[in-house]
């Protein structure tokens, strides 16, 4: 039998019993740290990246949904799986999971991160009584001959965690071959700590080769920001905060050569190294800032199931695996991950954020300060939506073209 997980993103449940570790029970640690999941989040986003279009991508959903999985896994497929997502064993997975569900359900102020999972079997599988248990809510039984309503259940849960703005997962097609499927949904949304002002947003020039340009909505704003300039990346970077100082968005303007390919090298050259070292060296600056509004989506199907692979966890997929600790009776794998984001960047922010820089300062100053940083996202650039408290990076992205 198949089991397909959806991931859009997630968090796990409160457990009880002895059900899926030793310890169900381990109580979370106060703050995880979820650093080395962003090994495996860069390399993954490496593999996956469209080399053409925009693309959003939350690796942390996509951890998320696979450890859920994991919690399920014996044996070989087991310890594949602890290797590619860096786990370590069941109880502290699930202690950290719950962890992180905690923080992310009771912190939201300034910045929403709403992550949910739900496991959907078909009522023919045998799981194990105790799963109910330990997942209550999340867990749904249901009759997977029944198709439509299997695709319209899925599609509803994922709808209501992203608040709309991803309708739908699954499709007849994806349920008619599945036993069992997991869905991990993420919603993140942000206010700039210092908004662009809409009557700043006018049409400009963004190259998206060495020589073609298109016009987009471009937002301006000018103010102090932390930047720097990566020399591993040879890139600008700039860190847009979000309100509360819990969330960033960093942005990679990789340096223009006219050559087109800036972006693809500078992700060439990106690894939980070269990006830890970037943000490292940031410090504030009065700078002017160009980016562009947009909104886009995409979808990951089977180059994730590839991407995955070729990173270790290849048992789960095939003949060989083992899920035992879901369903010791049934013979389960993986036959698809699938996974959709969508960001949408516009000028909204705090309201009445405080606007630290005065425009014309420069001019009435006495002693005036150094120039201004430009930083113009005029070309190709990525981006990085990073959790500063949990150094967790629930998005990670590149802008090509409006
Ligand atoms: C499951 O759904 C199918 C198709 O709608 C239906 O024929 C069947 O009776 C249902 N089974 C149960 C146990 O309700
Ligand atoms: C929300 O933002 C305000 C103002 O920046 C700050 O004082 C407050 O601590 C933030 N709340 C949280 C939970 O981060």
């Amino acid at each position: 039998m198949n089991l397909f997980v959806a991931s859009l993103l997630a968090a796990l449940a409160g457990a009880r019993s002895q059900c899926i570790s030793q310890n169900d029970a381990m109580a979370p640690p106060a703050s995880p740290d979820l650093t080395p999941l962003n090994d495996f989040g860069i390399n993954l986003f490496r593999k996956v990246v469209s080399p053409s279009k925009n693309f959003i991508f939350s690796p942390f959903s996509v951890w998320s949904a696979l450890t859920l999985t994991y919690f399920g896994s014996n044996g070989n497929t087991k310890s594949q799986m602890e290797q590619v997502l860096r786990l370590t064993n069941r109880e502290d997975a699930l202690a950290t999971f719950k962890a992180v569900e905690n923080i992310y359900t009771s912190r939201n102020n300034n910045y929403t991160i709403d992550t949910a999972n739900r496991i959907y079997a078909t009522e023919t599988l045998t799981l194990k009584d105790c799963l109910q248990q330990v997942f209550s809510d999340k867990l749904k039984m249901l009759n997977f001959s029944n198709v439509d309503l299997v695709v319209e259940t899925v599609n509803q849960f994922v709808s209501t965690t992203t608040r709309g703005k991803i309708t739908s997962i699954v499709t007849p097609d994806i349920v008619k071959e599945t036993a069992m499927i997991l869905v991990n949904a993420i919603y993140f949304k942000g206010f700039w700590k210092r908004k662009f002002e809409a009557k700043d947003t006018i049409q400009r020039k963004i190259f998206i080769s060495a020589n073609e340009h298109v016009m987009v909505d471009m937002m301006h704003q000018y103010g102090e920001f932390k930047y720097g300039f990566s020399n591993e990346l040879d890139a600008q970077v700039l860190e847009m905060p979000y309100r509360g100082n819990g969330a960033s968005m960093y942005v990679f303007l990789p340096k223009d050569k006219k050559t087109g390919q800036e972006l693809d090298d500078m992700l060439g050259r990106l690894n939980p190294d070269s990006l830890a070292a970037a943000l490292r060296q940031l410090v504030y600056e009065d700078v002017v800032v160009r980016f562009p509004k947009f909104k886009f989506d995409s979808i990951v199907d089977d180059e994730l199931k590839k991407a995955l692979k070729a990173l270790g966890i290849t048992d789960l997929f095939s003949g060989a695996s083992d899920l035992s600790n879901f369903a010791p009776r049934d013979k389960i794998a993986v036959s698809r991950v699938i996974h959709k984001a969508v960001i949408e960047v516009d000028e909204e922010g705090a309201e009445a954020a405080a606007v630290t820089a005065v425009i014309g300062a420069v001019i009435v100053s006495i002693q005036p300060p150094s120039p201004p940083v430009n930083f113009f996202c005029e070309r190709p650039f990525f981006f990085a939506i990073v959790d500063t408290k949990l150094n967790n990076i629930p998005f990670m992205g590149t802008f090509r073209k409006p």
